[in-house]
């Protein structure tokens, strides 16, 4: 298990459609202990793969932000497969662009179709924060932001405010 270096936006690997995993092997379920350190330590309540460079379908996520806590969910290659007429807002935020939030309206509730750790296949109906979080985090895994669901303007506000931030950051390593 190994804590990952979280990109920031802009970076090009967070932009990209990541690729399907073929098989839940032992490497797939290394990356899952990588994400999930990463997610906890952060801390944070969702993570993908993109997020640390691994261009795959993978996120993890833990709504109730417990460390080691059971409810803890790795989803590999997920779909959604059902998503409510009811909408939500909540107030997103993203360990890529630390410190920047956006109220976002979304499907209140989803039904997700993925691949747990052990390569078994789940159907799951998600609500509440959960739901959020899992939408939020398939939108990684085709190259989106919760920024990219506001203006250009919006937007570009804050791309720019994160690329002040990605500049200190890189001056303080
Ligand atoms: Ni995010």
């Amino acid at each position: 298990m190994t804590l990952q270096k979280i990109l920031w936006h802009p970076d090009p690997h967070l932009k990209k459609k990541c690729s399907e995993i073929g098989l839940v092997d032992d490497v797939t379920r290394a990356l899952a202990d990588d994400l999930l350190a990463t997610m906890y330590n952060a801390p944070g309540v969702g993570l993908a793969a993109p997020q640390i460079g691994e261009v795959k379908r993978m996120f993890v996520m833990d709504c109730t932000a417990k460390e080691e806590d059971p409810f803890a969910r790795v989803l590999i290659n997920p779909e959604i497969v059902w998503s409510s007429k009811e909408t939500s807002v909540y107030n997103e935020g993203c360990l890529s662009l630390p410190e920047q939030y956006a109220d976002i309206t979304r499907p209140a509730e989803v039904r997700v179709q993925y691949l747990n750790r052990d390569g078994k296949e789940v159907e799951e109906h998600f609500d509440g924060l959960w739901a959020t979080c899992a939408q939020h985090e398939i939108d990684h895994l085709n190259g989106k932001l919760f920024i990219d669901h506001l203006s250009s303007l919006k937007r570009t506000m804050f791309t720019r405010k994160m690329m002040k931030m990605k500049k200190e950051r890189t001056r303080d390593e």
